[in-house]
């Protein structure tokens, strides 16, 4: 499988959850052998949409001529999109955002009812896609943090996606923390090899991977106690 992952973290490699999106990869390669081609977002030029919908009166084309034509093609060319990031203020980081924006292109502006809401139908088939969400966050607590982005992602991508949410992210760079930190990246790993051999995640076991690896308050003495 071709799979595109847009890293949205500013620390590239360095990043706390790309250790998650690594190990998830792991597991699928250890399933069957996969391309991958990284990019982090940081590093590209992409200007933000102006939204004057020029790109919808000719021909998909967009008025920037920046690193979005190139990443538009990819995205054409792949099976699967996976989205590493942050948790940035309960969403996405500006500039992954930016080039959420930027594909405005590859829809139409006619409105399409969908259930009970209406969405922009696609230029062209994308049924064969698949969208996978990876997002870390550095508070303790997953309820009341990240709603807002997994909401966005699932009216984002209404089909064929799958969400891995992990509190206390920034304890996958702190190789203190290993004793925890290592069993949830193996739990991870089993995910991508589930992922890629049935398309799915088993439910309990994605919500063991969303669960706090060290209590909350515990967690959140750790990080005050640093911090002091
Ligand atoms: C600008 C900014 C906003 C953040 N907002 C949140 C937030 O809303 N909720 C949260 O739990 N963590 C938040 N964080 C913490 C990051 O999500 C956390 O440090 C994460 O592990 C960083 O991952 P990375 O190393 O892959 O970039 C924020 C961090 C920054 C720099």
């Amino acid at each position: 499988m071709k799979i595109l992952v847009f890293n949205g973290s500013p620390k590239r490699d360095a990043s706390d959850t790309m250790h998650i999106t690594r190990a998830f990869l792991d597991g699928m390669n250890e399933a069957a052998a996969q391309e991958v081609k990284t990019i982090h977002v940081i590093d590209k030029h992409i200007e933000y949409c102006t939204g004057c919908f020029a790109c919808k009166r000719n021909g998909g084309t967009c008025i920037h001529t920046d690193d979005m034509r190139d990443i538009l093609d990819e995205i054409l060319q792949s099976d699967m999109l996976l989205f590493n990031f942050p948790l940035y203020n309960y969403g996405i980081p500006a500039p992954l955002k930016a080039l959420l924006d930027r594909t405005m292109p590859l829809s139409s502006l006619a409105m399409q009812r969908v259930g009970d809401h209406y969405a922009h139908p696609c230029q062209a088939d994308f049924s064969r896609l698949r969208y996978v969400m990876i997002c870390g966050c550095g508070f303790p607590n997953s309820r009341h943090n990240f709603e807002p982005a997994v909401a966005q992602f699932k009216l984002m991508f209404p089909s064929n996606h799958t969400i891995i949410t992990i509190p206390e992210s920034p304890m996958f760079n702190a190789p203190e923390a290993a004793v925890v930190t290592l069993p949830r990246l193996e739990l991870v790993k089993c995910a991508g090899r589930q992922f890629a051999e049935n398309g799915e995640i088993a439910p309990d076991l994605l919500a063991e991977i969303g669960s706090p690896m060290i209590p909350e308050e515990t967690y959140a003495a750790i990080v005050n106690r640093k911090e002091s």
